[in-house]
């Protein structure tokens, strides 16, 4: 097939967004007559709702009505995979920012002032907000898991070092530029439309109706686009939509509610924090023979999509690693924070970084650098995944050419010639391979449409199941269409996400999106191409297979015909054939059994290794990264510029992870780092210095939608390396640091581990110190 795309095409929503004209859900002209919704929300983390007054908020100006649990005609429940969340709290809250009661007014304003005189009383029950503790209480979501390969109680016995420790990985807040938020809207016999900011637009459409008794067919969810979701909309859009749609079922008005952003990061849940335990056992030659792993995942109050992201953290436990004897168990532990949920990476890294954790422990201990275990390890293909699956392995191939690529050996070189030179400034340097699965874990949801009409002035439009949140999906599903009608971009429009058009979707998550939707689209153009050519065929009187159709014109044997692109569609139409096509892709091979944990959940797996380099400011405690040089698998890129721009905000996304993200919740369950000012995010100033990708271009066959690998997530978790870089650096400053496996390494605690109380300084140092301050 020709290719008539250029793969450095421009995401096609930057023309739109820069000048301030896309679409959004604050963007939607409303309708008159339009109500405003506010949540009222829990302010205590657990406990018994002993009376709600909402007598002095009915009476304030410009109130409506205030729904309760009361009002909910059908089933008061949106938990997505568990029926254990209510819409609004009947009868107990379970976390500090569940929603109780709806007001709707005739103003935000007005709504939100009548929220403030709502008054609530509320017997406290005890909080749980640590996950061990959780567990220890058997507080659990679902029953433990475990995924075992080889025999590791055995295995021990082989391995000549062994070590064992412990991690905490902090949860981390979603920070879509665009809040949550959703506009209903009454239509004709009952129906409502729901305009959602979400990645699921099914789950809105589904939960939607069982919430108001009403079939799905009468509820319409529509999706333009999302200034981001980051996995925090892939279940948690769901409240919103349907408080809203609650409202318009009641009161046959549109409601609108587009939350503030200290409600969204009081209300929603997060990046699941993780605590967990590692042993790791090395043979002479650094091979890992034997790695146990459990992982107590801080859930929070429900199961959301917490028992999911467990899964995946069990099928990333090993990392790019092959281990022939592994354990892992993790516990989904209920706690009373907002329930945890999907968030770029949906438990893979939590899973990732213990192993990294746990080869930095024996790396430190034997006196070596964490690369020389890290590299004996990687993965070839034939390996098996503790879960089953055979490795189609470019794991040594992304390390060798990063070692070659950006010559670690003058890095390394250069790090410690500097720390050499500098006392009070001091580099780091880590590796960090990354193997990711692309697939959604369970099988049945490994699904995507698309319904292609070509017009008969020879336009072109689109709709999927894929949900556009700047990742660029849209764009690769137009080039899908370009590059199979040989067709310039300009005709083909890629419309909304709508549940109309598009049936039964999977949310736009597991980085799948492309492929699943890209793949349906390419089948659905094929068909229409197929039925163009018998067309031609006929009208030039000539074989179909002698047809070709290549940038807009018709082909015979090579030879230019008569035809156009324009001249074919109208004469397939007049020849009364379909210029539509409705298609359905599933990927072939994925399976999975939860019964022996076994199977080949993924289509394939994403691959990767990067180089980060950090300078720590050893008076302030504040640090830089230098540098990521990265050798990344995209098989082979149909889009450049929107898989590099995936790379880079992965990566930062990373970074703010591992480094500067903190959230905190007090023991009471309350949310101390509840803004912008108490929440510190990646910045321009604080990105790094520099970050170069290469990709690792192989030709080998894979089920990408045209061999471009899925690209969504596996970038962040290069990010896990600056982790390592830090913790390097504060080693070349301090050598004997017993350093906890605490992330993020906030600057603070960089700071405190620099100078632990118990290090006895001489004095010639500390007079140095004294100098320079
Ligand atoms: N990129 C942008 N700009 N905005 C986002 O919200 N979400 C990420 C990733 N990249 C996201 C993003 C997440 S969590 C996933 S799962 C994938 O995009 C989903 O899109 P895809 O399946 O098309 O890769
Ligand atoms: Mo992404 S966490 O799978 O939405």
């Amino acid at each position: 097939m020709k290719i008539c795309v250029p793969t450095n095409m421009k995401n096609i929503d930057s023309y739109t967004h820069v000048r301030g004209e896309s679409v959004y859900l604050d963007d939607i002209p409303l309708l008159k007559g339009t109500l405003y919704a506010i949540a009222f929300d829990s302010p205590l983390a657990h406990g018994k709702i002993i009376s709600l007054d909402l007598s002095e908020a009915i009476a304030m100006p410009g109130v409506v009505r205030i729904f309760t649990a009361k009002d909910i005609p059908g089933e008061n429940q949106i938990g997505g995979i568990i029926p254990d969340e209510e819409l609004l709290a009947s009868t107990h809250v379970h976390f500090c920012g569940m929603p109780v009661a709806l007001v709707v007014a005739e103003s935000e304003e007005a709504g939100r002032l009548a929220v403030k005189k709502i008054n609530i009383n509320i017997e406290p029950l005890p909080v749980i907000t640590d996950p061990r503790e959780a567990q220890a209480k058997g507080e659990l979501i679902v029953a433990p898991r475990t995924f075992q390969m080889g025999d590791i109680a055995s295995a021990w016995a082989q391995c000549d070092q062994i070590f064992e420790g412990s991690t905490e990985t902090n949860g981390q807040e979603h920070l879509y530029i665009e809040t949550q938020g959703a506009y209903a809207i009454p239509m004709e016999n009952g129906a409502i439309r729901i305009y959602s900011s979400t990645q699921g637009p099914t789950a809105v459409q589904r939960t939607a109706a069982s919430v108001l008794h009403m079939s799905m067919h009468e509820i319409e969810v529509d999706t333009t686009r999302l200034g981001g979701g980051f996995g925090g909309k892939e279940d948690q859009a769901s409240a919103w939509a349907i408080l809203c749609a609650l409202a318009t079922y009641h009161l046959k008005k549109p409601v609108k509610y587009a939350l503030h952003r200290m409600e969204d990061m009081r209300m929603t849940g997060k990046r699941h924090p993780y605590s967990s335990d590692f042993k790791i056992g090395l043979d002479k030659n650094m091979k890992i023979l034997a790695y146990e792993a459990t992982f107590y995942q801080n859930a929070g109050a429900a199961a959301d999509l917490s028992p999911a992201v467990m899964e995946r953290t069990l099928f990333h436990c090993t990392n790019s690693y092959f281990v022939p004897n592994v354990k892992a168990t993790a516990y989904s532990c209920r706690t009373h924070l907002p329930p945890n949920t999907a968030f770029r990476g949906f438990g893979g890294p939590q899973g990732m970084f213990v192993i990294e954790a746990a080869i930095a422990k024996a790396a430190d201990a034997l006196g070596i650098p964490a690369s020389d275990i890290q590299s004996a390890n990687l993965l070839r293909t034939g390996d098996e995944f503790p879960y089953g699956q055979a490795a189609e392995s470019e794991a040594n191939e992304c390390w060798k050419k990063t070692e070659e690529l950006y010559n670690i050996n003058a890095l390394r070189r250069e790090v410690e010639d500097f720390n050499n030179k500098n006392k009070l400034h001091k580099k780091g340097l880590a590796l960090m391979p990354i193997c990711f699965g692309i697939s959604f874990t369970k099988t049945r949801m490994n699904q995507g449409r698309s319904l292609v009409h070509v017009y008969t002035d020879g336009s072109v439009s689109v709709s999927t199941g894929a949900v556009e949140m700047g990742q660029g999906v849209n764009t690769k599903i137009l080039q899908v269409v370009a590059r199979v009608f040989s067709l310039d971009p300009n005709r083909i429009k890629i419309h909304s996400t709508n549940t109309y058009r598009i049936a039964n979707t999977s949310p736009t998550a597991a980085s799948a999106a492309a492929d699943l939707n890209g793949k349906a689209t390419e089948i659905a153009c094929l068909e229409i191409l197929n039925r163009l050519k018998i067309v031609a065929g006929e009208e030039l009187n000539v074989p179909a297979d002698t047809i070709e159709i290549k940038e807009g014109k018709v082909y015979t044997n090579g030879q230019l015909s008569i035809l156009n692109w324009d001249d074919l569609v109208i004469r397939t139409f007049t020849r009364r054939v379909s210029l539509s096509e409705h298609a359905h892709y599933t990927p072939p091979g994925i399976h999975f059994d939860p019964a022996k944990e076994k199977g080949h959940p993924f289509a394939y797996h994403v691959y990767g290794t990067a180089i980060i380099t950090v300078t720590i400011d050893c008076l302030r405690g504040i640090y830089e990264v230098d540098s990521v040089k990265v050798v990344h698998d995209f098989g082979t890129s149909m889009n450049t510029i929107v898989d590099l721009g995936q790379c880079e905000g992965g990566i930062v996304q990373g970074i703010g992870w591992m480094t500067m993200e903190e959230i905190v919740y007090d023991k009471e369950g309350k949310l101390r780092s509840n803004a912008l000012s108490t929440y510190k995010v990646p910045d321009i100033y604080s990105v790094p210095k520099e970050i170069t990708i290469h990709a690792l271009d192989t030709k080998k066959d894979n089920l990408a939608v045209f061999r471009s690998k899925a690209v969504g997530e596996p970038p962040l978790m290069y990010g896990i390396g600056a982790y390592f870089a830090l913790r390097n650096a504060v080693k070349a400053f301090n050598p004997t640091v017993d350093l906890p496996f605490d992330a993020p390494m906030t600057p603070e605690k960089l700071l405190m581990s620099l100078y632990p109380p118990s290090t006895k300084r001489n004095k010639k140092e500390q007079g140095e110190f004294t100098q320079a301050q």
